[in-house]
Parts: structure tokens; C-alpha cells; sequence
């Protein structure tokens, strides 16, 4: 059987940055009251036209390179986001296309916050079995278009930023580089705290002008509650992960890279397992929650700044809607 090992990675985010202050301009709020609730101080959004494939395509590309290989080279795309270029096809045969690949399989998945935790699960499990020998996971989404700007959706518009990550995932060489374990979860008995109803092909019509006025195209969200979840089930996907690996002490672990959803949830879960400060990386304060992108753009800017460096220990964790949570481990 083989293992699997992240070869690169890349990020991407677009141009226009979107500041507390520019959003404080088009609805009722403060960069005090976000800064203190959540820590994010500006976001990125997409400029008129430039899609979840563009932004996916450059992270992608950026990943190959870092890895030393060709697009030619990759044997299938999994694509993860909430935000898909269109209700169907998939996003990522456009990326296929724009990475001049021809006929590999291409997989999008819809988990959310941790699409890209499950994103890993699914290629580690392709590497094992010897199926596929070099995927292209990417996380990409396209928040600002579908959120609402106004007053009535501040208390989601805040949070979301646009941007892409991606990694390359090969067979490892040997046992300092490698994915150790993948953990993934899902309750769906709560589904509808944090979701977006329309359009739907559960309803019919679709979409239609009374939803629309009612805002129900827009993400609605039970803040409070979506809170206590994460702090719930991050620490816990961390504990399996780490009893999983015989890791016995948190001390073991060189980096935590959480998603990116509040700095204030990262901070809580930080102290419930007992992690100094400077072994958890966050950047949510410059691009707020970037769902299945967050984690591969934290720990791109990780990895930069030399927080992350080949052989260390690396734990990456998330949760999301679903209600969806997990954890990978990984020796860089
Ligand atoms: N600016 C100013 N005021 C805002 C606001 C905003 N952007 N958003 C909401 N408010 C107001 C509310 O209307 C409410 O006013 P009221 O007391 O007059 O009704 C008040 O602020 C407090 O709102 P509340 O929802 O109680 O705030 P909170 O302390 O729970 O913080 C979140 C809100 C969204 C920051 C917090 O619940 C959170 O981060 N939850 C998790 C979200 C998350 O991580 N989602 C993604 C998961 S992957």
C-alpha cells in the first residue's frame, strides 16, 4: 500500500481588498464591532467577472510548481466549495480546462468549511489503494457575489471573503513527509443553521420573487449556535487525530492551522487544548472566512513565513456547515 504526501502548495486571492470600513458604508456596522466579535479586519472579493475557476486555476498553477511538476502530470482535480461557478457542471472541469488538461476525472465535493478536510480524506484514500498517483485538491469560493450588502445580512456579509488555495497530493518517499491520518465527520440534525435556501431544486419553483424579497437566497446563519458547535467539535477532531497517532502531548505538535471562521473560535479552541499562541497560525484578519479555501491559504502564508517547515508535524482542522467537522494530520 502507499501513503500520500502534500508536494506544493498555492494560494490565490483577488485584488480588491474590502475593508471593515468600506462594508461599514453600505450597512449598519462598525470596524470595532467586527474586529472585536471576529477578529477580521479586511476580505477580498472578486472584481465584475472574475470567477471561482480563475482564482482556482492560479492557486492550482502555483501548486503544481511548487511541486515540481507539469500540469500533464496531475491524474485527477477534486474541487471543493459551497460556491460552484454554476449549479452544474461541476467547477472543476472549468479548471481542467484552464490547466490544458484533457479527460482526467475531475470531482467537486460540498462540505463546506471543511470540504478541503475532506478533500484530503478522499485523495489519501485514492494514493493508498494506488488508484490515482498525483491529485490536485483545491478549496476555491466566490462568497461576495451572493452576499447580502445590506443591513439585514450584516451579521454573515462580515464574515466571508473570496479566495482559493490548492495543494498538490503525491505518493510519499518516505515516512518524514507524509499524511499521517485523516479524520472527517457530519451531523445533519441541524443542517439549517447555517445554510442557503434558494435556489433549490427542493423547492418549486427554484427561486422565485417572493423568496427572493423575503431574502432566502441570501445565507442565513444562528451565529450563537454555529459558535458553540465549533468550539465543540474542533478540540475533539484534534484529541482523535493525536489519539490516533499515539501523539501523547500537544507539545509534539509543531503547528495547528485551523480553518478560518472567527479568530475568536481559533483562540478559544487554542486554549481548550492547550496550545501556545504561536503554534496556531490564523489570517483571518486579512481575508476573513474563506471557507474550503481558508486552510490551504493559512498554511500557504504559514509555510512562507517559515511557521511551517519540511518534517514538522502539522495539524489542520475544521468545521462547517452540515453540520460537517475534522482533522488531518500531516508530517510536512
Ligand atoms: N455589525 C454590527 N452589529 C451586528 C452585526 C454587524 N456585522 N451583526 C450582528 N449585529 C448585531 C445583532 O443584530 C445583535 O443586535 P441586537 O442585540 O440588537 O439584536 C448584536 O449585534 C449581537 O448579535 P449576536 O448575534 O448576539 O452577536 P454574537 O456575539 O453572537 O456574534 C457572530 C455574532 C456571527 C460574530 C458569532 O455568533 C460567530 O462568529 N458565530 C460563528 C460564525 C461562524 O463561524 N460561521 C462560519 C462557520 S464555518
Amino acid at each position: 500500500m502507499y501513503r500520500s504526501r502534500i508536494m506544493g502548495i498555492g494560494m490565490y486571492v483577488p485584488s480588491r481588498v474590502v475593508t471593515n470600513h468600506d462594508l461599514s458604508t453600505k450597512m449598519e456596522t462598525s470596524h470595532e464591532w467586527i474586529v472585536e466579535r471576529t477578529g477580521i479586519e479586511e476580505r477580498r472579493w472578486v472584481s465584475e467577472g472574475e470567477t471561482g475557476t480563475d482564482l482556482a486555476t492560479k492557486a492550482s498553477r502555483e501548486a503544481i510548481e511548487r511541486a515540481g511538476l507539469q500540469p500533464q502530470d496531475i491524474d485527477l482535480i477534486i474541487y471543493a466549495t459551497l460556491s460552484p461557478d454554476f449549479m452544474f457542471p461541476g467547477t472543476a472541469v472549468f479548471v481542467q480546462r484552464a490547466l490544458g488538461l484533457k479527460e482526467i476525472p475531475c470531482l467537486d465535493i460540498r462540505q463546506q468549511c471543511t470540504g478541503f478536510i475532506y478533500g484530503l480524506s478522499i485523495a489519501d484514500a485514492y494514493i493508498r489503494s494506488g488508484v490515482f498517483k498525483t491529485i490536485l485538491m483545491i478549496g476555491s469560493e466566490v462568497h461576495s457575489t451572493g452576499l447580502d450588502v445590506s443591513t439585514a445580512g450584516r451579521d454573515i456579509t462580515v464574515l466571508f471573503g473570496d479566495g482559493a488555495g490548492a495543494v498538490v497530493i503525491g505518493r510519499a518517499t518516505d515516512d518524514k513527509h507524509m499524511i499521517l491520518s485523516t479524520h472527517i465527520h457530519a451531523d445533519g440534525s441541524e443542517a439549517e443553521i447555517l445554510w442557503t435556501e434558494y435556489p433549490a431544486s427542493a423547492r418549486n419553483p427554484r427561486i422565485s420573487a417572493e423568496a427572493m424579497a423575503e431574502r432566502k437566497h441570501y445565507p442565513s446563519m444562528n451565529g450563537k449556535k454555529v459558535f458553540k458547535h465549533a468550539v465543540t467539535r474542533m478540540p475533539a477532531a484534534i484529541m482523535e487525530g493525536m489519539m490516533a497517532n499515539g501523539i501523547k502531548s500537544i507539545d509534539e505538535i509543531d503547528m495547528v492551522i485551523p480553518h478560518q471562521a472567527n479568530l475568536r473560535i481559533n483562540q478559544m479552541v487554542g486554549k481548550m487544548i492547550g496550545m501556545p499562541e504561536h503554534k496556531m497560525h490564523n489570517n483571518i484578519m486579512k481575508y476573513g472566512n474563506t471557507t474550503a479555501a481558508s486552510i490551504p491559504i493559512c498554511a500557504h502564508e504559514a509555510v512562507q513565513l517559515g511557521k511551517i517547515k519540511p518534517g514538522d508535524l502539522v495539524c489542520l482542522v475544521a468545521f462547517g456547515a452540515g453540520l460537517t467537522w475534522g482533522s488531518a494530520f500531516v508530517r510536512w
